[in-house]
């Protein structure tokens, strides 16, 4: 295939004049422009001047099977020459019916009900209507409220706004759907700040899973319906669960009869190893929410998968679930996913992220050298690393320092640098890495390097 050939001036002007960024600064269209991508390829991204750039963010947590994968493509027009489109509302097609078996297979235990949307915020929201539905239909119509975790972020709708823990990107949409409460997350490295046990990793979790039971009290459980988590938050940057913590949160569910949702719209699909990242922390959820990854992003999908349990109320008689989208499991997206999950089966890329994982923390990790570097945290392929004003008091940036530091400087010379990937602030200031599941130990040293020539020049600046 020849590569189309584009006008970046043309480009940045219609950019410029008609293109609404999401969760961006639109000025900086008139001041820098925008990158254009235009191709990507394994695990690299071109832009439309043609340079190269490794996509440490598999896109946005979403390409794992890497870019330019032509099976994928050559799925996806086949799907759409025999059946493009057709709703499941009622009806149903062969690719749907197929990725719901496969999923429901890969989930574990009971969780074996497929309920698809068009990406993750949508699957947040249906977990978050399905929970209130199902209490209701249990003869228990107070159940209704959700606990979450702070800085997590859970999706945009009006109702998993409510679920996501970030003021930050709700107040100017209050008052988003009533109901949703928030715990504290598991960032060990701040543990002291919280008034949580510091010096023992196994003692915090179990405080942290504790505040979970504590809000259930507070609240009354009567009137709690749901607990959403992600295996590892990424919001805040990459905060695993420490040993017990999922253990003692199902104890908690199950005490109190509150709903477990495990949020894996970024954990699922290899990011930790597993189909599922529950399986990596041996604890079966209520409901899984996943997206993303399920096609590596050669086309949209989102799911709710459901455990017997919830779906008992409707199996029989006339209850329906008055909900869906009208994309939801479309057929080339369907058809892609299954494909796609075939790369992993046969290429393993799950064990891959297994074996490979000690050796990425290691690469990275020896960027503790560096004053600005704080902490290296995460799992699998998917890593935070925190940076500090002061490594040795911990001592974060200030709104000021870090619009400085993250938009100033960080994110551009990332970029420059030749490695694409996050610097985020939506806790203390972390760089994000979540790449294709494809690389390997050579790769974690080439973006070790990248990383150390940028972040040595950002110490410099302190
Ligand atoms: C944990 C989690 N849940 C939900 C969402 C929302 O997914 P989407 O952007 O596909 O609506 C995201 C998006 O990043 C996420 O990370």
């Amino acid at each position: 295939m020849t590569d189309t050939v584009y006008d970046n001036d043309a480009l940045q002007q219609k950019a410029k004049d008609h293109l609404w960024m999401h969760f961006a600064r639109q000025s900086t269209m008139a001041t820098s422009g925008v990158p254009i991508i235009t191709r990507g390829q394994g695990h690299h991204v071109y832009d439309i001047e043609g340079r190269e750039y490794f996509d440490g963010l598999a896109g946005l947590f979403v390409v794992n099977a890497g870019h330019g994968r032509k099976r994928l493509a050559e799925v996806a027009a086949k799907q759409a020459e025999q059946l493009a489109f057709f709703p499941i509302w009622s009806y149903a097609h062969p690719s749907a019916i197929e990725l719901a078996d496969r999923l429901a297979g890969y989930a574990p235990g009971e969780l074996n009900r497929v309920f698809f949307s068009t990406g993750g915020g949508e699957a947040v929201e249906t977990a978050f209507k399905l929970a209130k539905y199902y209490w209701k239909l249990q003869g228990r119509p107070t159940k209704h409220k959700v606990i979450s975790r702070s800085v997590a972020y859970h999706g945009t709708p009006q109702g998993a706004l409510a679920i996501t823990g970030i003021p930050g990107m709700k107040e100017m949409f209050e008052p988003v759907t009533p109901g949703g409460f928030r715990v504290p997350n598991t960032n060990f490295y701040r543990a002291a700040e919280m008034g949580a046990p510091a010096d023992d990793l196994e003692a915090f979790g179990l405080w942290a899973a504790n505040r979970i039971e504590e809000m259930i009290l507070f609240e009354g459980p009567e009137t709690v319906a749901a607990v959403f988590l992600e295996p590892v938050q990424n919001s805040g940057g990459c905060f695993p669960p420490p040993p017990g913590y999922f253990k003692r949160v199902r104890e908690i569910c199950d005490q109190y009869d509150v709903l477990l949702v495990s949020d894996e719209v970024i954990c699922a699909f290899g990011r930790l190893g597993h189909m599922f990242a529950c399986d990596a922390y041996g604890y079966e959820p209520d409901m899984i929410t996943c997206a993303k990854a399920m096609t590596s992003g050669y086309s949209p999908i989102g799911a709710t998968i459901v455990s017997e349990k919830i779906y008992a109320p409707f199996a029989e008689g006339n209850t329906s679930f008055y909900h869906g989208y009208t994309f939801g499991g479309h057929p080339v997206s369907a058809a892609v996913a299954l494909e796609n999950l075939d790369i992993f089966e046969e290429e393993g890329l799950n064990e891959r992220v297994r074996e490979n994982s000690p050796l990425f923390r290691a690469e990275l990790e020896k960027l503790l050298d560096l004053p600005i570097v704080g902490d290296v945290r995460g799992d699998g392929y998917f890593f935070g690393i925190e940076l500090v004003k002061d490594k040795e008091t911990r001592e974060t940036f200030d709104d000021e320092e870090s619009e400085k530091l993250l938009r100033g400087f960080l994110s551009k010379a990332l970029f420059d640098s030749g490695l694409y990937c996050r610097a985020d602030d939506r806790g203390d200031p972390v760089i994000q890495l979540a790449p294709p599941l494809t690389i390997g130990p050579a790769e974690f040293a080439e973006i070790e390097q990248k990383l150390r020539g940028v972040l040595t020049e950002a110490s410099n600046r302190l």
